[in-house]
């Protein structure tokens, strides 16, 4: 079968490889769509923590079940599915509490004994499969992955209040935690981005106002939006030297900031704010299971994403695909590879 594979910095190969053969707890699915993400622009650009070139591309996927393996109860052949894209040890002390994304010890596709998702044929053990409803269109069922990261993102604060959330930073991860606040009941969302087009699309997804954190005084707005207040929660989705500070700035008293970019560099903060406002900071990595049942839950429910689908190209055409994420030469949300 063919595989799109990371064969040197930028550099994107249609290999032939041979199909994986399901294990017992494992289907085997036919690929119909596989998303681009920042995490595959880590390995295009040579700069991922542990994933070095050859390698397969892609963890986002959408298809439908061809093959069963013996122990697979619960799906049948032609079911159309989507897969959480990790599988944890199941015995250390974040498995056990339903922590997948924090297991030292879990699979990802893509890494040594699981294939990337760029391919004609992907195995996945049934426990990671999630079913989508005939009626959700595959690209639409790849971007389950990448709303389970907002879904997570949102999980993670404890602040009941839901008046105003900041989100600085609207590209795919931004605007789908825009999407599942607004779905939550959050009164007034306030996103920033530097580009016009993301801003635009913010603005229509219902932002009370999407800010251009050059030009624009972002902390007097939410001020001036929250009656001098602050808002309850800022959920960091870009990175930036001084969005740390913006973050803490635009945030009341008691309030919470979520890290969700992976900012890999040192960037300054003025962390008195944080003590003298008694601000809480968290971080949130990838999803829980149930975090992923719940975004899968929204696009089985009909929740419309399909404005973020900007591009979709065939799997010959992955190096284009990599190219357009990484330059964004063109408006670009989500980059879909099509099999
Ligand atoms: N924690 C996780 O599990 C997880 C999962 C996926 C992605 N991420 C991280 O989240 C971040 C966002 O991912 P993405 O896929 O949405 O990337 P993206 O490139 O689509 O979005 C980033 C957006 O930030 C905007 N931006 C740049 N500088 C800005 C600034 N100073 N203020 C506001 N906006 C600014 C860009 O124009 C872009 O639209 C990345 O750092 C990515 O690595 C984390
Ligand atoms: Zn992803
Ligand atoms: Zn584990």
């Amino acid at each position: 079968m063919k595989a799109a594979m990371v064969t040197g910095k930028e550099e994107v190969t249609i290999r032939q490889v041979d199909a994986p053969i399901p294990g017992d707890d494992e289907v085997l699915i036919k690929v119909k769509t596989a998303g681009v993400c920042g995490s595959d622009l880590h390995l295009f650009h040579g700069t991922h923590a542990f994933r070095k070139p050859p390698a397969v591309l892609g963890h986002e996927v959408a298809g439908d079940i061809v093959k069963l393996g013996k122990n697979v109860k619960g799906y049948k052949i032609g079911d159309r599915v989507t897969v959480e894209p990790h599988l944890g040890c199941g015995v250390c002390e974040f498995c056990k509490q339903g922590l997948v994304n924090l297991c030292t010890a879990k699979k990802a596709p893509g890494t040594p004994g699981w294939i990337g998702t760029f391919v004609e044929y992907f195995n996945a053990p049934a426990k990671t499969l999630y079913k989508l409803d005939d009626a959700i269109p595959y690209d639409i069922g790849t971007l389950v992955e990448p709303l389970a990261v907002a879904v997570h993102a949102l999980a993670r604060a404890s602040a009941p209040a839901k008046d105003c959330i900041v989100i600085l930073g609207v590209g795919t991860i931004g605007l789908l935690t825009q999407v599942v606040a607004r779905e939550m009941g959050y009164k007034t969302i306030i996103t920033t981005d530097t580009a016009p087009f993301n801003r635009e699309m913010s603005l229509k997804q219902g932002a009370a106002a999407a800010l251009n954190p050059i030009t624009e005084d972002v902390v007097a707005k939410v001020k001036e939006l929250t009656g001098g207040r602050g808002a309850d929660l800022a959920i960091v989705a870009a990175g930036a030297p001084g969005i740390l500070d913006q973050a803490s700035a635009c945030v009341r008293k008691r309030g919470e900031i979520g890290l969700v970019a992976m900012i890999t560099e040192k960037i300054p903060f003025y962390c008195y704010s944080v003590v003298f406002n008694e601000q809480t900071i968290y971080g949130a990595m990838t999803y829980e299971t149930r975090d992923f049942e719940a975004a899968a839950d929204m696009v089985n429910g009909g929740l419309d994403l399909s404005d973020f689908v900007t591009q979709k190209l065939s799997l010959d055409r992955s190096q284009e695909a990599l190219d357009l994420l990484s330059q964004k030469k063109e408006n670009v949300v989500k980059v879909i590879v099509t099999v």
